[in-house]
């Protein structure tokens, strides 16, 4: 099979077996990580009356947060592959009765179903990392958008920044053999830090490309079985590894992740940061740089922010 769709399926099943995970615990998840949601809007400048797309929406973040910001004379539009997440963004958007926003599956990042330069401003909040080409990706959403828009994407930094998610994948590894991942497949760390960040996007053709990384929470849990309760339900990645171990191996890598988070935070709350990355960027109105020359040729380097 095409390896592009290979990714693709198995990013589809990965999440949308989550999907439910996502839906009921949808406050407590978005709540910690509103900072990379808050990076990403200030990034995107969007204000009253613009349209925005939203790829790998999941069930709505940040398309909620930007319907608020478009106003009722704006227009939302979110896309994701999983039809569960789709699926539960809109019964949110009906329950919330928010009207100015629309949710669409794709079959793939490169099929959005759009019109060319009819958005103000594209979005992707943690979403990138997971596409088989980010720069077809990026190049898709900017062709989505008209001659001066915006593009802004989120993804995590790098695993030793990341406790949240490489602390668990440590201990599966210590139970399970697992078949060694090609570093430049898709995954939770595939865009590690703000110079690749800020590259896919020169090399999408974008310009005024700014990137950098910070420190945000990630996860707020009561103690440390509802710390792993919420990753085991919710993080797609690691829902696919486990549901291929045996039974006594799921149960030695929960007792295993317990008593190392609880040891790490005995007496309460657990409470991980981690680092985020967020680069912005600008679909030139200048015809003569949309042609000829490649945009990576022209440099750049991301910087660190905090
Ligand atoms: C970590 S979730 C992020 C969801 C949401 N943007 C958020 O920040 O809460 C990743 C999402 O990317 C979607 N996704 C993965 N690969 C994709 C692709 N190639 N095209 C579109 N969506 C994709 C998944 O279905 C999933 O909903």
């Amino acid at each position: 099979m095409d390896r592009s769709r290979g990714i693709r399926d198995e990013q589809r099943a990965e999440w949308g077996a989550v999907a439910p995970g996502w839906q009921r615990n949808r406050e407590k998840m978005a709540g910690p990580t509103s900072t990379i949601t808050e990076k990403m809007l200030s990034l995107a400048g969007i204000s009253a009356g613009q349209r925005v797309l939203d790829l790998a929406c999941g069930v709505g973040d940040p398309a909620f947060a930007i319907a608020g910001l478009v106003g009722p004379g704006g227009y939302v539009l979110g896309l994701d592959l999983s039809p569960q997440m789709i699926e539960a963004a809109r019964e949110l958007s009906s329950r919330e009765k928010v009207n100015n926003v629309e949710f669409r599956t794709i079959a793939s990042e490169l099929e959005l179903g759009v019109p060319g330069e009819s958005f103000d401003v594209a979005t992707c909040r943690l979403g990138l990392m997971f596409m088989p080409d980010p720069v077809a990706a990026l190049q898709e959403m900017r062709a989505a958008l008209r001659p001066g828009g915006r593009v802004v994407a989120s993804v995590w930094g790098a695993p030793e920044r990341n406790p949240n998610f490489s602390v668990p994948m440590e201990i599966i590894a210590r139970h399970a053999d697992l078949t060694p991942q090609d570093a430049d497949a898709p995954g939770l760390f595939a865009i590690p830090n703000p110079e690749k960040l800020e590259t896919l996007l020169r090399e999408a053709g974008f310009v005024d490309v700014e990137a950098f990384a910070f420190e945000t929470p990630v996860v707020k849990a009561k103690d440390a079985e509802s710390y792993w309760y919420g990753v085991s339900n919710v993080a797609g990645p690691l829902v696919s590894i486990l549901a291929s171990l045996s039974e006594e191996q799921r149960r030695a890598v929960r007792e295993d992740v317990v008593e190392v988070i609880g040891g790490k935070f005995p007496d309460g709350p657990v409470e991980i940061d981690g680092e985020a990355v967020v680069a912005a960027g600008t679909r030139s109105s200048l015809k003569a740089l949309s042609t000829g020359l490649h945009p990576a040729r022209c440099g750049g380097t991301g910087r660190r922010r905090t």
